[in-house]
This record gives C-alpha cells, sequence and structure tokens, in this order.
C-alpha cells in the first residue's frame, strides 16, 4: 500500500526513537535544568520491546517506508541494540537502516552495530575543543570518547560516515572550519544544522540561529564549494561539493529555508506514538492497540488513516510567523 498525506507527500522514512534517556544535557535539547536529576522518564514498561518495533516496523514498511532511522535520546544505551537491528534487517522491503548516536558509546558498540546490518552512522559533533564540547554536552564523557569512537566505527566497516553539528550564535561559531578541516581530512560528510525551536525549554530566538548562507559564505573563502542539487525532494539538507574534491558539506537550514514540501518523515517515539512532525504537539498511540490485540492490518489502517489527514508543515509556518506552541520535546521522538 502507498499512502501519501494531505499535502501528496508519501512515507517514506520512519524515525524510530528507542529511548528518551540520554547521558548528554545539550543545552539545545535536554537542558539539566529542565531534565536534572529529578525528572521522570519513562519506565520500562511504557518502552516498545523490541519484538514490537520490529513488528510495527513491518507494518510501516508495508505503508510505503523504506529508510529506518534509530534514534533517542541516546539510541546506544538502549541494551542490545545490535539485536533489534538485525530483527530490522530482516524485513522484506526495508532498503536502509541507520542510526543517529552522540558518539559517547560507539567504542564498544560500533562492531556489532556493523555486523548486525546496520548501514551507516550519523554521530553528533558540536566541537572539536575539549571545553567547548564539555559546555556543549554538559556530561562527564570527553571529547576524546567520541573520536576514538569514529575512529573504532570506520575500523568496524562504516563508510560515508555523516557528522551533525548544531550551530548557534555566539557558542560555536569558532568550530566550523576546524570540524570543516577535520571531516575532509577523516572523509566524513559533515552537516551544520541550524539551531531549532523544537521542544519548550532551549530559550530559542531567532537571533540565536547561525543562517545557513552565513556558513556557506565562510567555509567557501576557505575551501570553494560547488552546490549538488538534490535527487530527491525529500532531502534535508543542501549539499555542496568541494571543489578540490575533499569530499561533500551539508547545511540544514530548517528554519532559514524550511523543506516541508517533501517532507516524508514519520516519527515513532519510544513510548509508541507516531508523530507525523518533529514539531507535533501530540502523537496517536500505537501501543495500546498492539498490547491489545490488533492485526497488522488492523495497524495498517490506523498508521494509513493518521497519514492521510497529515497536513504538517510547522517550519513553513513558523517563517510565515503563524506557527503554534506546545510542541513534543525532540528526545521523545529523535530528531
Ligand atoms: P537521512 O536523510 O536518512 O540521512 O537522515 P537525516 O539527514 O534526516 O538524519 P539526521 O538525524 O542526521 O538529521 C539531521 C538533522 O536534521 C536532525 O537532527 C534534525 O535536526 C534535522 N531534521 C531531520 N529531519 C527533520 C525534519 O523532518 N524537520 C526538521 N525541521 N528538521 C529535521
Ligand atoms: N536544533 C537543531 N538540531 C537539534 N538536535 C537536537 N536538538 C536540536 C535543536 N534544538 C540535533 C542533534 C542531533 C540530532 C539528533 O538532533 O544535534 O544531531
Ligand atoms: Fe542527547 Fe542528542 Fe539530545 Fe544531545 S541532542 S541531549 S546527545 S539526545
Ligand atoms: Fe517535516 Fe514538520 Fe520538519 Fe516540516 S517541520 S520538515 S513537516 S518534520
Amino acid at each position: 500500500m502507498k499512502v501519501v498525506d494531505s499535502l501528496d507527500r508519501p512515507m517514506k522514512a520512519l524515525r524510530i526513537s528507542v529511548t528518551d534517556r540520554c547521558n548528554f544535557r545539550c543545552p539545545y535539547c535536554m537542558p539539566r535544568d529542565k531534565f536534572g536529576a529529578d525528572f521522570q522518564f519513562l519506565e520500562r514498561k511504557e518502552i516498545l520491546t523490541f519484538e514490537e518495533i520490529i513488528r510495527l516496523a513491518g507494518v510501516f514498511v508495508s505503508a510505503g517506508v523504506v529508510k529506518i532511522r534509530l534514534t533517542g535520546g541516546e539510541p546506544l544505551l538502549r541494551h542490545g541494540l545490535p539485536s533489534l537491528v538485525q530483527g530490522l534487517a530482516r524485513i522484506p522491503g526495508l532498503q536502509e537502516i541507520t542510526l543517529t548516536t552522540n558518539g559517547s558509546l560507539l567504542v564498544d558498540q560500533a562492531e556489532a552495530l556493523f555486523k548486525a546490518g546496520l548501514h551507516r552512522l550519523t554521530v553528533s559533533l558540536d566541537s572539536l575543543d575539549p571545553q567547548r564540547f564539555r559546555d556543549l554536552s554538559d556530561a562527564t564523557t570527553p571529547l576524546e570518547r567520541v573520536l576514538e569512537g569514529l575512529e573504532a566505527a570506520g575500523a568496524a566497516g562504516f563508510r560515508n560516515i555523516k557528522l551533525n553539528c548544531v550551530l548557534k550564535r555566539g557558542v560555536n561559531e569558532a568550530d566550523i572550519l576546524p570540524l570543516a578541516a577535520f571531516a575532509r581530512d577523516k572523509g566524513h560528510s559533515l552537516r551544520f544544522i541550524e539551531f531549532m525551536d523544537v521542544g519548550t525549554g532551549n530559550g530559542w530566538r531567532m537571533d540565536t540561529v547561525v543562517p545557513a548562507r552565513e556558513v556557506r559564505a565562510l567555509i567557501s573563502a576557505q575551501w570553494p564549494l560547488e552546490e549538488l542539487h538534490a535527487a530527491e525532494p525529500n532531502c534535508v539538507a543542501q549539499h555542496y561539493r568541494y571543489l578540490d574534491g575533499q569530499g561533500v558539506l551539508g547545511l540544514i537550514a530548517s528554519v532559514t529555508e524550511p523543506f516541508c514540501k517533501g517532507c516524508d518523515r514519520a516519527r515513532l517515539s519510544a513510548a509508541g506514538a507516531l508523530y507525523t512532525c518533529l514539531f507535533a504537539s501530540e502523537g496517536m498511540d500505537l501501543k495500546g492497540p498492539l498490547r491489545s490485540g490488533l492485526t497488522d492490518e488492523g495497524l495498517l489502517a490506523l498508521i494509513a488513516e493518521r497519514w492521510r489527514i497529515r497536513n504538517d508543515r510547522y517550519s513553513e509556518l513558523r517563517t510565515e510567523g503563524t506557527a503554534v506552541r506546545p510542541r513534543v520535546e525532540m528526545f521523545h521522538i529523535g530528531g
């Protein structure tokens, strides 16, 4: 079955959050003053089991999904993640399984994930300066551990690893050129992401966004760039090629140049709810129906029906000045 939403967008990618917990406290995602020691994360029984995730993923694939991205919170905090990857890899029709991680636990897990059938990795890396890295992750894991994780991933067999850097005005602009140099040197595909107003507590203001065009100007003055035109309308990043042949750069301009028109991404939260937008206020519960015995056909009907009425285009509405709150926290639905 192929379902399209009310704006004629198919459902092709599914982002699955496997846990709402994280060992980092990035201020733009889980600021420590809001998500401190007494914050109530989901309990074990509230979280989908691997069997439940695999079953739901199969239903999503029958609705048109061809790519799955595992996220969190921090997905590597979920015990035995490689066995989930293995189960997903057996779903007929699924073309790609990827993972977005903060990299802190990759040293131990990269090899098992690769062997389990994970196709690609994205690692968040906001700074190459040890102190700024510490401030931006607000955790005890040193930068060194993430860099070792990247090496381990390469050694395990991962290629074309993506690096994500969220930029915030007055915080990490000084990291732009060093990160670009690092990625060029290591053969990683670096993407700079505009700081977004996700969730409710990250203190977002328009003047804290470093526009993608500014990043492009800064980098191309050092290493000339050529724009690559997107093969698919659903891509979040604008891609550039370094004219000297040293790889590609991505810019994710979700604030200054929204990309809702081609948005084919569904999100499944750790608690088993379907969200049709990163900025949605509510999800549709799938765990309840699943646990009370609904068949795959019944689940497919629920999902398809929800997708058909989807009209989300939050980032475009923000640009138009008509966006509204409240919004789900990003770590529930994984970015
Ligand atoms: P692939 O296209 O599968 O490679 O995945 P991706 O590039 O979407 O993966 P990744 O998790 O690395 O996404 C990068 C970042 O782009 C996310 O962390 C978000 O900050 C942003 N992003 C991804 N999808 C969306 C989206 O649907 N809407 C908005 N506004 N931002 C998004
Ligand atoms: N704005 C932009 N990107 C964000 N991410 C988390 N919070 C934000 C935000 N407020 C990114 C992280 C990571 C991905 C999962 O989401 O940097 O790369
Ligand atoms: Fe954790 Fe990622 Fe959120 Fe940072 S952005 S707090 S690493 S989930
Ligand atoms: Fe998709 Fe919502 Fe992001 Fe627009 S704002 S690209 S609809 S997730």
